[in-house]
């Protein structure tokens, strides 16, 4: 099938769908975006999603081009154009177009594309052994809580976890806490409870991570948001959340197992009370 994506109010085949050389975007990856998960033509809690746009959009003093009303239905329509049963979709704005200089003129016109692809379901494999991840300490600047299209340190710590035979890879502080994945927020089994790095600067409110709070809390799983060490006593799981991949047991890191090195219970748990949220959300709308 054809993708066809939305560029600055067209709808066009992905070929030919481009913008600018003189995008900020490209010349300065100034810009946000969002990525939403769509199930059977169900969007996943996409008003959270399309709030946290308008807040990275505000924190670098971008203004939305449409309202979120409209930008909601150029979504819908552009999932109608790509209408895959697990999709993603991706918007993303940047300033605009305009010769390059770092300081922006004030009247520029942002660009915005929205992409419908679709959504690779983690393999089978993968959920039943769990995945790997590797360490590194945090290289990323200081906002991680915009969701900026700015990913150079992501990639680097992706390319680094594929060298290395991993799927992912842990920021970490100086001190050695856990604050998120290049992708994902993480968390950890200790003593029976369930933690994750509080949210701050460090860290991306995950739309993902605050289903799994509030689902946990549902079961009657303690919560802990406070930074956390992969060396605590009491560790027995760790696991990683994302749009992409629901929740997704992480058995290996740096080469070492976590607990036993097989998905414990808690991880099999809130994965499968995520995927039961998905099946809810389905069906009542
Ligand atoms: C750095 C970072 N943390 C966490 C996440 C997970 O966020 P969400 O659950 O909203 O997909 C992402 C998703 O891309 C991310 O890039």
């Amino acid at each position: 099938m054809t993708l066809t994506a939305w560029v600055n109010g067209r709808f066009l085949p992905l070929d030919e769908a481009t913008v600018h050389i003189e995008d900020r975007g490209f010349q300065f990856a100034d810009g946000v975006y969002e990525v939403i998960a769509c199930f059977g033509g169900t969007f996943l809690d996409l008003d959270a999603h399309l709030n946290r746009l308008q807040r990275s959009s505000e924190s670098i003093n971008i203004q939305l081009p449409v309202s979120l009303t409209e930008l909601k239905s150029l979504i819908e329509q552009t999932y109608r154009h790509n209408p895959f049963d697990d999709a993603m979709i991706y918007v993303q704005i940047t300033r605009g177009a305009a010769p390059r200089s770092h300081l922006p003129g004030a009247e520029l016109t942002p660009t915005m594309v929205i992409t419908s692809r679709n959504l690779p379901m983690p393999s089978a494999q993968k959920i039943s052994a769990g995945v790997a991840a590797i360490t590194l300490e945090d290289m990323r600047w200081k906002r991680c809580d915009i969701k900026s299209i700015a990913l150079l340190a992501s990639v680097i710590g992706k390319q680094e976890a594929a060298y290395r035979g991993a799927d992912e890879t842990f920021w970490l502080d100086e001190d050695g806490n856990v604050l998120e994945g290049c992708a994902t927020n993480c968390f950890a089994a200790i003593h029976g409870m369930l933690v994750t790095h509080p949210l701050d600067h460090q860290v991306l409110g995950g739309i993902t991570r605050q289903m799994v709070l509030k689902v946990a809390k549902a079961q009657g799983i303690s919560v802990e948001e406070r930074p956390w060490k992969l060396t605590e006593t009491g560790l027995t799981e760790c696991m990683m959340s994302s749009t992409t991949n629901a929740v997704m047991p992480v058995c290996h890191i740096n080469g070492e197992k976590v607990g036993t090195g097989i998905p414990g219970p808690m991880s099999m748990q809130l994965r499968r009370l995520m995927l039961d949220e998905f099946e809810t959300l389905k069906v009542s709308t």
